[in-house]
């Protein structure tokens, strides 16, 4: 799909997106392996309760919205602390536009909580090119019934600053059923390896109106710094590089 500044062209400026370990990948039932012992995702303090400063911003790749540290992943070996949040929709006459896929299908969106590794890098920065630096949380959006927090969310996505989110209702209600492995950032410069991903199963539901009035208004703020129509910002499949996926669940789907 056409991305903002094309991705089939972005090797040649940075070669690692043309290399080994790259992300999304399909998850294919052959590439998946049953782990008994990964534990549930365990985050905290995911409800921004209190207000705090939030800004929205524009990579050239997606909007992503700042969060604070003091949100992390306390379920794995280190602590990921959390720094940005965005999103990968499809186009408002597509609406499917998850980056990774399950047996080749593609969902209708697919949002991103970016980590770092707090315990051994002082900013995201430090961690970006790091193997053990970033931790992805990635949660599959499908249409569906209303789903308030999204609806919240999205309302008040222009003028987010200074306001009480709780990102947790954001997330699917189980978080003891996901697909785990090492992958790269989906845009420019793809470090590999440098990030676990960690997609849960099951999916977050929004409605079919509500999905189309968001990409439309994510679109929308994403055209703002390109001149290219932006169709789905999401990044094709890359090859598995004999990659095993490790799953928290039996018969992954
Ligand atoms: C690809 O990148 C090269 C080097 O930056 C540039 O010369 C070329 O115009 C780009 N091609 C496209 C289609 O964007
Ligand atoms: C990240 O940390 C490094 C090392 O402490 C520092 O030099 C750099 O300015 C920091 N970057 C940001 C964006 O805070
Ligand atoms: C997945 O989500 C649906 C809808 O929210 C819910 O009914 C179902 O119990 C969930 N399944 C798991 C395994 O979490
Ligand atoms: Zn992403």
């Amino acid at each position: 799909e056409a991305r903002p500044d094309g991705e089939h062209n972005w090797s040649s400026n940075y070669p690692f997106c043309g290399g080994a370990f790259q992300s999304p990948i399909d998850f294919q039932t052959q590439l998946l392996r049953y782990d008994p012992n990964l534990p549930p995702i365990q985050v905290q303090n995911y409800n921004l309760a209190t207000k705090e400063q939030l800004t929205l911003s524009n990579n050239g790749h997606s909007v992503q919205l700042s969060l604070p540290s003091h949100m992390y992943i306390s379920s794995l070996p280190h602590r990921y602390s959390a720094a940005q949040l965005h999103f990968h929709w499809g186009s408002s006459n597509l609406l499917t536009g998850s980056e990774h896929t399950v047996n080749g299908k593609r969902f209708a969106g697919e949002m991103h909580v970016v980590h770092f590794n707090s315990d051994k890098y002082p900013n995201i920065s430090m961690a970006v090119d790091k193997h053990d630096g970033l931790a992805v949380l990635g949660v599959f959006i499908e249409i569906g019934e209303f789903n308030p927090a999204f609806d919240k969310f999205f309302k008040y996505m222009n003028g987010i600053k200074y306001r009480a989110f709780n990102i947790h209702a954001l997330l699917p209600a189980r978080l003891d059923e996901y697909y785990r492995y090492d992958g790269s950032l989906t845009t420019p410069p793809c470090y590999p390896i440098s990030a676990v991903y960690i997609v849960c199963s099951n999916v977050t539901v929004v409605s079919l109106q509500f999905l189309a009035l968001a990409t439309a208004l994510y679109a929308s703020y994403a055209q703002e710094s390109t001149t290219v129509p932006l169709h789905g910002n999401y990044r094709k499949p890359q090859i598995a590089d004999n990659r095993v996926v490790l799953v928290s669940f039996k018969d992954g789907k």
